[in-house]
């Protein structure tokens, strides 16, 4: 498949920094950080918030074009597991809908064996989005979330123009409070909702994600997910079949260009690229089909005239956003972890809150990259 260009317009994040008040560092990952206006620094780190670590900086450096890896999904391995459920035997597992979603108690990620790990892959594959409580993954070290944890689903992405913790570009950081505009800045549009999967302009987009929040609002800040598979299999089976004989371009063009333009950091480290993906993709371990466009990044469908490409694009938008009979939202509690397969869905944070009322909202992304998107046709 090719590889193309393209200019284009928008993204919509931006993102707010601010420094933490002493009475914010008392139980790490609690809800309801008040913003205090006398301790804001203006974005400067505060030595008192516990994951100031984590606060997210910009720096000039830029990569090569990434190149293409062979990935080999943990998840396959599960295969062979007689119980491939066996790492949630003393967990309590409750369905976020029938066919979509998973909230787990009772089961800490850290402690997880490569066993485990495999398994977990595959129950995200699964389940699409799988929300687990009460984690201490917040507490560990950046090393050990990148190289234990993040490494053993896939390569990790660092993310061409979003901040990082110093030191750290392959976290993609969440972050918004009211000093700085960095995340989610939707003031001349209706709603914050930006359905998307994450970087599928790459060769090879993100599959088993995890998510994070060091500090979040007293409420609000959640974030909704929709199954690409669900989506997928509510279109009749003639206009499923012609789906699956297309292609789209995705772009990372426009968003590059919103940094260019002095927004989020005004940081682009590696050049952008588009790549071309088939438009019904399937998953390496379920083997289900799903759907695999998304507004943010798919730019027009190869072969189309302009006006199919769009009816088709847009039709397909439409679905995705309205289907709330396949989707979840997200609440998010103190020390939640979200994981999600980035190859089978699409999410928008729902940005409902006001950071000077309602708190900080931080948080960390950790993406590493799978195959490249396939449909086999039998
Ligand atoms: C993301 O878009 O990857 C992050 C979603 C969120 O901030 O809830």
């Amino acid at each position: 498949m090719s590889t193309v260009t393209q200019t284009l317009t928008e993204p919509l994040k931006t993102l707010h920094l601010r420094s933490a008040s002493p009475e914010n560092t008392e139980k790490p990952g609690f809800k309801g950080t008040k913003y205090d206006h006398d301790k804001d620094a203006g974005g400067e780190k505060d030595s008192t918030y516990p994951y100031a670590w984590a606060l997210p900086t910009f720096n000039n450096t830029t990569y090569p074009p990434l190149t293409a890896f062979d990935h080999k999904d943990p998840g396959l391995e599960a295969l062979k597991h007689e119980n491939p459920r066996e790492f949630l035997q003393n967990a309590q597992v409750s369905d976020l809908t029938p066919k979509f979603g998973a909230d787990v108690s009772g089961v800490q990620l850290t402690q997880l064996d490569l066993r485990g790990k495999q398994q977990l892959a595959r129950f995200v594959a699964e389940r699409g989005i799988v929300v687990f409580r009460d984690q201490d993954f917040q507490d560990q070290t950046p090393q050990w979330m990148l190289n234990e944890w993040g490494s053993t689903f896939g390569r990790l992405h660092v993310h061409p123009t979003s901040a990082h913790p110093e030191g750290h570009p392959e976290f993609h950081l969440v972050y918004r409070d009211m000093s700085k505009t960095f995340n989610y800045e939707f003031t001349d549009r209706f709603t914050s909702s930006v359905w998307h999967s994450d970087v599928t302009y790459e060769e090879q987009p993100p599959g088993l994600t995890t998510l994070f929040l060091f500090d979040s609002p007293a409420s609000g800040g959640d974030t909704a997910y929709v199954s690409q598979v669900e989506a997928y299999k509510r279109l009749s089976p003639s206009f499923r079949a012609y789906l699956e004989t297309l292609e789209v371009v995705h772009s990372g063009v426009e968003q590059a260009n919103f940094s260019r333009a002095g927004n989020r950091g005004g940081t682009v480290r590696r050049e952008p690229v588009e790549n071309v993906h088939p438009l019904v993709r399937q998953h390496p371990v379920t083997g289900e089909k799903a759907l695999f466009v998304n507004k943010q990044f798919s730019r027009r469908i190869v072969g189309l005239k302009h006006e199919e490409s769009e009816a088709i694009l847009n039709l397909l938008y439409d679905h995705l956003a309205k289907g709330v009979d396949f989707q979840v939202r997200v609440k998010w509690s103190p020390r939640a972890v979200v994981l999600w397969d980035n190859r089978i869905t699409a999410h928008s944070a729902i940005v409902d809150f006001d950071s000077a009322q309602d708190g900080r909202r931080h948080g960390a992304r950790i993406t590493p990259q799978a195959e490249r998107p396939f449909l086999n046709k039998n």
